[in-house]
């Protein structure tokens, strides 16, 4: 349909039709079920039949044959014949499951990452989906909190790569196109710094803050085509996300131009009254319309009280005109006006899901996703080991994370499985018990498990935490290992064996008691569908490891949060060794693992940084955040050289530091990274291209600007290992054009 037809459609609609386009809700409810899939509190519904059957979209279930049936029921009862709009959590794979999103953003490989995404849309197209509620683009600092598994970690302009990576594999050039599905964006914005990392709490941090590091990852996403954007349940400078106007029309529609969908998230128009900001349902749906709200997920204020907002004449038909074009101009960019089953198809759906070449994807991009973070002459296994396998994790296929869809644990390759296929009777398995929901721990087997692996030359402890216990709600203060896995690993060593710890968990766990005791320790996350294989990859030495941490890893609790891209204080701990600096008593600031950290098989060395500042206003160059006419400062070049006896994969990272500015500025700041693979022996020359764009920052006046002085130019292979080069860049003079 072109414009002129949509605006035609629009005209014909009645005032209840437009309100209830603007309101999701599970299929379920459609069929008066009880709505299986809910992802937030169920609520008493105020819907009539007639109603429920003319809402816009529906959230949930994916499958060719159940969908086509739900789009056939709905057109039938649909005088207009607006196609329905499905929707759903397909987060890191329908069937086939990828590694949850902090594991990738370990590869920092977007080329990957875009290709799995593209392999995860094929798998949901073809299932009748339409949008997909992903990338989440949050931030995140604090691993109290589940949801760190969602996010590609504590780097805005990682986040932003690996988000805008994502989105193109979903969407392509097109997302009408075969095998295609629209992306939604979430949560915006800033969801992912609740204080005390507690789910659901208050976000508050200054306007710099989410400036400098929560707002960049949203707007990658945005610009590579996002068709949609969730809002977040959370406030941002005391107003909740879902009727900010500064959000919704300053940030997201007049500075980033976007003109997709907004839709909230599950209920969070209702709970604009819990917030304390709507008085009523009323003011709930006023505020929300006035911010540009598109869609109200699974709750019914919009459907209750548009019409009396109108005759009150608190909305305007403008506004609610507006929300209803953007809707129907989304279903009509995916062609569901003229194919409302788009690529549903059952045939298609036995043979592509969970297919063979879908599952050695999902395996590369596991094996890349895993960090060795310490290797004291343990790993890889010898081939001619006796292998003990002890641990929760040993014999399960729950190793898929969180919002894993259709992935079928009771399907998926255990770690015991895949080990035993290449080592056979070299393995023996003990304490293999799984963690049982509601239980605090597994059964304690420690004794018998040292009794049975008292003949292995090497232990693996596969360890970790219960993967309900990570993603949306839950949040924990202890992030300790249970304590029978603890005392597992313990007594391993104690009984003088190689201990090899395998992590399977979805944030940055406090490893530190167990880290002394652990010859090596390999942070797994869930790793999906081919997890188990990966890991086996990785410990028998098939596939040398590259994965470096989207996330540090703190020393304990009380430290959090703990991340690299900090500002400096007036009393740095490093200045002075007296009292009177920033530090604690009883910890380091440093982290147990730092960003952009991981070991391998071999030797990597960075070395000989040169830098080249490059002409006053130089060449103009392609800028990655998609702002016009950005120049090259200098160029810094790097040699990198393979030492050991393996051939590998390390990731060589470009950080910069505005050594003195209007408003304090990060002491480290990713720019750049490239994946580089080197022969044993192997050196080469890794370069970057500085740009003005790369120094650039929000200013107190909000003005995204850089300021001539001082930079630091940074390169190494994670963010506390790093040649340092130190220039100066004037101001731009004039007599070049702007
Ligand atoms: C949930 C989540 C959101 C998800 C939505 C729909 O509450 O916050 O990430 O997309 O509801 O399931």
């Amino acid at each position: 349909m072109d414009k002129k037809d949509l605006l035609k459609l629009a005209a014909e609609m009645t005032l209840e039709e437009k309100a209830l386009q603007m309101t999701q809700l599970s299929p379920d409810m459609l069929y008066h079920l009880a709505p299986a899939n809910l992802t937030g509190p169920l609520r008493e519904w105020r819907f009539e039949d007639e109603e429920l059957w003319k809402v816009g979209s529906t959230l949930g279930p994916l499958g060719a044959s159940y969908l086509k049936k739900l789009q056939k029921d709905y057109l039938e009862r649909s005088g207009k014949k607006i196609p329905l709009l499905f929707m759903s959590d397909v987060i890191h794979g329908y069937v086939t499951i990828m590694p949850i999103p902090l594991a990738q953003g370990c590869t920092f490989d977007p080329e990957l990452t875009e290709e799995a995404a593209a392999a995860v849309a094929k798998e949901s197209a073809v299932s009748g989906l339409h949008v997909t509620f992903s990338p989440m683009a949050d931030l995140v600092r604090d691993p109290r909190w589940g949801r760190v598994m969602e996010s590609c970690g504590e780097d805005p302009y990682l986040n932003g790569v690996m988000a805008a990576a994502t989105v193109r594999g979903y969407q392509g050039r097109d997302p009408r196109e075969k095998g295609k599905i629209a992306s939604c964006v979430k949560h915006f914005a800033a969801y992912g710094q609740p204080e005390g990392g507690r789910e659901y709490n208050t976000v508050d941090m200054s306007r710099g803050v989410l400036r400098d590091f929560y707002l960049p990852a949203y707007e990658a996403a945005i610009r590579a085509g996002a068709a949609m954007v969730m809002t977040s349940f959370n406030t941002v400078e005391r107003t909740p996300a879902t009727c900010s106007r500064f959000l919704l029309r300053k940030v997201l529609r007049e500075e980033w131009g976007f003109d997709g969908v907004v839709i909230s998230d599950f209920s969070a128009v209702e709970e604009l009254m819990n917030h304390s900001v709507a008085a009523d349902d009323l003011e709930a749906g006023e505020k929300s319309i006035h911010a540009g709200m598109d869609i109200e997920m699974m709750s019914g204020v919009y459907a209750g009280t548009l019409r009396r907002l109108l005759e009150q004449g608190r909305i305007t038909q403008q506004e609610i005109d507006e929300c209803v074009m953007r809707i129907l101009e989304l279903k009509n960019r995916l062609g569901l006006f003229e194919n409302p089953y788009k690529d549903a198809d059952e045939q298609e759906e036995q043979r592509l899901l969970y297919c063979g070449e879908h599952l050695e994807l999902a395996r590369r991009f596991a094996r890349e996703s895993m960090v060795l973070l310490k290797n004291q002459s343990a790993l890889p296994i010898e081939p001619s080991a006796k292998i003990g396998l002890a641990g929760p994790f040993a014999c399960t296929g729950n190793i898929l994370g969180g919002w894993h869809c259709e992935g079928k644990p009771e399907r998926t390759e255990t770690l015991q499985h895949a080990l035993e296929t290449v080592c056979g009777d070299r393995m023996v398995t003990a304490m293999s018990t799984h963690f049982i929901r509601g239980e605090k721990d597994v059964p304690d087997q420690v004794e018998e498990a040292v009794e049975r692996l008292k003949d292995c030359d090497i232990c693996i402890a596969a360890v970790g935490e219960p993967e309900w216990e990570t993603g949306e709600a839950s949040s924990k203060t202890c992030l300790r290992l249970s304590a029978s896995q603890e005392k597992l690993i313990h007594a391993l060593k104690a009984a003088g064996k190689k201990v090899v710890t395998v992590i399977f968990s979805g944030r940055p766990l406090d490893i530190a008691p167990v880290l002394e005791d652990s010859d090596a320790v390999l942070q797994a996350w869930f790793p999906g569908s081919a997890g188990a294989g990966a890991a086996a990859d990785i410990l028998l030495g098939k596939y040398n490891p590259s994965g470096r941490l989207s996330m540090s890893f703190p020393r304990n609790v009380g430290q959090i949060p703990v991340y690299y891209n900090y500002y400096n204080t007036g009393r740095p701990a490093a200045a002075k060794a007296d009292n009177y600096v920033s530090r604690y008593l009883d910890c380091p600031n440093s982290p147990l693992f730092p960003f952009g950290y991981g070991l391998s098989y071999t030797t990597f060395a960075c070395e000989g940084l040169q830098v080249e500042q490059t002409a006053q206003g130089g060449e103009r160059c392609a800028c990655e955040t998609g702002r016009a006419g950005d120049r090259a400062v200098c160029t810094a070049s790097v040699r990198v050289s393979n030492r050991g006896e393996r051939s590998g994969e390390t990731v060589v990272q470009l950080y910069i530091r505005d050594v003195s500015a209007s408003v304090v500025r990060p002491m480290t700041e990713l720019k750049a990274f490239r994946r580089i693979s080197l022969e044993p022996g192997e050196e080469a020359q890794a370069a970057f291209t500085v740009t003005e764009d790369m120094l650039s920052f929000y200013n107190e006046e909000e003005q995204w600007a850089w300021e001539p002085g001082a930079f630091e130019i940074m390169v190494g292979l994670d963010c506390e290992h790093v040649e340092k080069k130190e220039i100066f860049v004037p101001a731009r003079t004039g007599g070049l054009e702007e």
